[in-house]
């Protein structure tokens, strides 16, 4: 039976109450769920990391923690940056590569190519976004998240993908990055991810918005 994977981009959501109740939440749906079958990354603002991790522990959850981001300068004099070995306790997983970062701060596929590196020398699992099928992809990464701008449900159109588009690109990129886990983003959510399921290549999902509701997220994994 193929593993597959849920991944909540939480981004700059959250306070540390708001996280508390979201495990509250999470914590009394989770049961329903075959966490054998589906691996589920929460990645939430660098500051949460510890809280996420002390939660997963104390309540003793199957699911794994990831960073939004990392550093593409190793450890040193870089104001404001958290270096791959800072993750290495606290994230299993990381993102590079998201168009937002690509957008709002200006990062390179060359700083994208650097993360991977750094973050793959650090021994996390890299989770690289790309927004074409014909972008830079790392071979230092274990998993793409082919994710279209304008299917993301905060950017400008927010128009969920045509699944034959999508299932075009992961078989293209599946040729071009052999054994890497393909998943999909941008929309998702309980009334759309029903449309991308049946996707050969398809082995899960990077969601936005639809996964700061603890429940709303968890039962993505019954649509597949
Ligand atoms: P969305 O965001 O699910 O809200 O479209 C996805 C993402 O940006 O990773």
């Amino acid at each position: 039976m193929d593993r597959h994977y849920f991944i909540a981009n939480l981004k700059s959501h959250f306070t540390t109450q708001d996280s508390e109740n979201y495990f509250e939440e999470l914590k009394k749906t989770i049961s329903n769920i075959d966490t054998k079958r589906n691996t589920l990354i929460f990645c939430p603002s660098f500051t949460l990391l510890e809280l996420f991790n002390r939660k997963k522990r104390e309540m003793n959850l199957p699911i794994s923690i990831g960073a939004q981001n990392v550093s593409s300068f190793g450890e040193g004099a870089y104001t404001g940056e958290v270096f791959a070995g800072q993750l290495q306790n606290i994230a299993e997983y990381v993102i590079i590569g998201h168009s937002e970062r690509k957008r709002y701060n200006h990062e390179s596929d060359e700083d994208v190519m650097k993360k991977a590196d750094l973050a793959k020398n650090a021994g996390l699992m890299v989770i690289q976004c790309i927004q074409d099928e014909n972008s830079l992809i790392s071979d230092k990464v274990d998993m793409i998240a082919y994710e279209p701008p304008s299917a993301i449900s905060t950017f400008g159109t927010g128009t969920p993908d045509d699944p034959e588009d999508v299932e075009r690109v992961l078989e293209h990129v599946s040729k071009r990055a052999g054994g890497k886990i393909l998943i999909y983003g941008g929309s998702v959510n309980p009334e759309t991810i029903k449309n991308y399921s049946s996707i050969r290549k398809c082995s899960g999902f990077l969601v936005g918005s639809a996964s700061l509701n603890a429940s709303e997220f968890l039962s993505l994994t019954t649509s597949w």
